[in-house]
């Protein structure tokens, strides 16, 4: 008999912006479904204050289920630049054993790639970085795995890199995504877009499946909160995207990663505080 598993891809959860009947629902739907892992691909706080990590570690670890996360671009102090350089990780504290932690099932395996960076060269610096010493760490592991074992990448920002690089939604993102092209991963779980999606992407190294998690915070774009639901049956891998409102998959997913993904800036969001550079855009994911 081949190898099967069930997986859930949650993304966006911000907590501080979080949903609250969402989030009872999806660790309920843990519960009664058990599936094998729970892959968060990053943006768990609004802005890194401790309040919004304590709630998001009280969270993670109450699900009955093996969880990795990814690290997303709210996840680093945005008004502390000194943290963010010298210890962008402190406030995993309690749940530091499941950042960027690769989950090995048979047949199948997770393996994540870093995007969000502490530092970059741009102004816009939310937006996603695949450093030569990330993909290098990604591709090593993916390397180890053992013959035959299908792979699904995990990273916050989509690897999407369209336009000038100052619009870039994750610089070296091509370069990535015909990496792992060139291995047997079975697709890329993405997140920071707020609307899910499960795209093919070209590379000149052949196709790659993109599939991003919507949001489970209340900064939705146009779909409401949900998650991606992965059905594996040792051969084709089935999204389905959950929501409350019993919206259908085809419908709760856009066609194509935007090159801009910037929602409106929501009621109520906190502004830079007094002191700080204001930011000129609206939020980014
Ligand atoms: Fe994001
Ligand atoms: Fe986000």
């Amino acid at each position: 008999m081949s190898a099967s598993a069930l997986l859930f891809h949650l993304s966006d959860i911000h907590f501080g912006l979080e949903d609250n009947r969402a989030l009872d629902w999806v660790r309920d739907e843990i519960v009664r479904l058990r599936p094998d892992a729970v892959a968060i691909t990053g943006d768990m706080t609004m802005r890194a204050r401790a309040r919004e990590f304590d709630a998001a570690r009280k969270w993670i670890l109450s699900l009955e289920a093996p969880v990795t996360v990814v690290v997303g671009n709210h996840d680093m102090p945005y008004f502390n630049p000194v943290e963010r350089f010298l210890a962008p990780y402190a406030r995993f504290r309690g749940m530091e054993t499941l950042i960027e932690r690769e989950i090995d099932l048979p047949g199948i395996a997770i393996v994540p790639l870093k995007t969000a960076t502490r530092a970059q060269w741009r102004l816009n610096w939310s937006k996603g970085w695949v450093t030569d010493a990330a993909l290098g760490k990604c591709l090593a592991a993916l390397d180890a795995l053992p013959e035959g074992t299908r792979a699904l990448v995990t990273v916050h920002h989509p690897l999407r890199e369209v336009g000038t690089q100052g619009t870039a939604l994750t610089r070296g993102g091509t370069r990535a995504l015909a990496e792992l092209a060139r291995r047997d991963v079975l697709a890329v779980l993405s997140g920071h877009v707020h609307d899910a999606f499960d795209i093919v992407e070209e590379t000149p190294a052949g196709p790659v499946r993109m599939i991003g998690a919507g949001t489970l915070s209340k900064r939705t774009r146009s779909t409401p909160p949900s998650f991606n639901e992965l059905r594996w049956d040792g051969d084709a891998l089935n999204v389905t995207v959950r929501n409350l409102e019993q919206v259908p998959t085809p419908a709760m997913q856009i066609d194509d990663v935007p090159e801009n993904a910037l929602p409106p800036r929501d009621p109520g969001e906190p502004v830079a505080p007094v002191g700080q550079v204001p930011r000129t855009d609206p939020p980014v994911h």
